[in-house]
Parts: C-alpha cells; structure tokens; sequence
C-alpha cells in the first residue's frame, strides 16, 4: 500500500478502497443497518445531531440525555452485529495491529449534515489509533491540534479514502463542515457514510 499522507499527525490514504471495494463494504453495511437500524441521535444536551449513527462490534458508541458512552447493545435494545470482514480487513492494513477494534461506529450524513468540532475521548486507551472510512459523497473535514486554541485546516475527504487519527493526532480536534451531494454515485440515494473504528478498551 502507498505511503500515507501525513497533515499534523493525521495519516491519509487517498483511495486506500477501489470502487468495488467500496461498494462490496457498502454491501456489508447494509447488512449492518438491517440488524441495528440507523437512528437520530440526540446529545446530552438535548440537541439533535444532523447525522444519523449505528454500529458494529462489541460496543456501539451512544448519546443521548443521559451523556455520551459506549454501549452494548443498540438503543432500540438488540445486539450490535459483528463488524465487517472488509472493514476489519481496512483496520488491519493500516495499523499492522493485532488487536481488532471494539466499535465500528457508523455515521450517516444525508445533505445538510455536520458534525461539530470535537475530540474523541470515550475511550479507555488512547494508545490505540481511531481509523476512519469514507463512502459515498465528499465530505469537508476540518482538523486542528490537540489544544483546541490551534488552528484548524480543512481537506475533502472522498470515497474510498482512509484516515487515521494516532499518536499525536490520537486526541485532535476535528469535525465535519459539510458535505458537498452529488459528488459519488456510490450510495443511489446520495449522502455518505463515515465509519470510526476504536479500541475502546
Ligand atoms: C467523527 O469524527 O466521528 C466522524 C468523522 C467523519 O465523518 O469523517
Ligand atoms: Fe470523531
């Protein structure tokens, strides 16, 4: 595989997933959303997320009044499907880890979603890398530093592209400004999916 982009500690690897990869791991998902349905998630402070989420593995990442955590189970009660040989096969070629993830959290961002600037920091040990998978439509990803006071810089994200947040970057502020719709015929309805996967610990 290509070497990395590296941008402040972040890796990137553009096209790390060729068109029939991506649409073979969209087929898998489908799978995935069929046992655990996407739901509209609210944060503890009562406002609603643009995304809509579900995932896969032993933990799912959850928000709702009651505060941000990981859960086992989805909230509508049933167990998280097992995440994805193709998606632990991404996982796998990127870290060189023997250990899997526990949480494949999957995003799905229809026109008009976002997600706030933020830090991922419900986990256990932050030794372990966070791994993200573009599908579909572009996305504007905005990433700063590890003290939010640093500046921030924006890439687009594409389908197929693979990120990863480690080391230094592990703890770095980054969001989602926008998505630009229309720009993958990956997903007939549009949108796009980004999957994170976490050793949660
Ligand atoms: C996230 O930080 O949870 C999502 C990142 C992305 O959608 O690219
Ligand atoms: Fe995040």
């Amino acid at each position: 595989m290509a070497e990395p982009i590296e941008i402040r500690g972040f890796r990137l690897w553009p096209g790390w997933l060729d068109r029939a990869a991506q649409e073979a791991m969209v087929q898998d998902l489908r799978g995935v959303v069929a046992a655990a349905p996407l739901v509209a998630p609210v944060t503890p402070g009562g406002r609603q997320m643009s995304v809509r989420m579900t995932a896969a593995g032993r933990l799912g990442w959850v928000t709702d009044r009651r505060g941000y955590r990981y859960a086992p189970r989805h909230p509508q009660g049933m167990d998280w499907p097992p995440i994805p040989a193709s998606v632990l096969a991404v996982w796998r070629g990127v870290t060189g880890l023997a250990r899997d993830p526990d949480c494949c959290l999957v995003n799905f961002y229809g026109e008009g979603a976002r997600m706030g600037l933020h830090q991922d920091k419900d986990e256990g040990d932050f030794s372990f890398p966070v791994v993200s998978i573009s599908l579909g439509d572009e996305a504007l990803f905005r990433l700063g530093g590890v003290d939010r006071a640093e500046g921030t810089q924006s890439l687009w994200l594409r389908s197929g592209d693979v990120l990863e947040m480690g080391g230094p970057a592990r703890l770095a502020w980054h969001g989602v400004d926008r998505i630009r719709p229309g720009t993958s015929t990956l997903l007939p309805q549009g949108g796009r999916i980004n999957l994170t996967l976490r050793v949660v610990a």
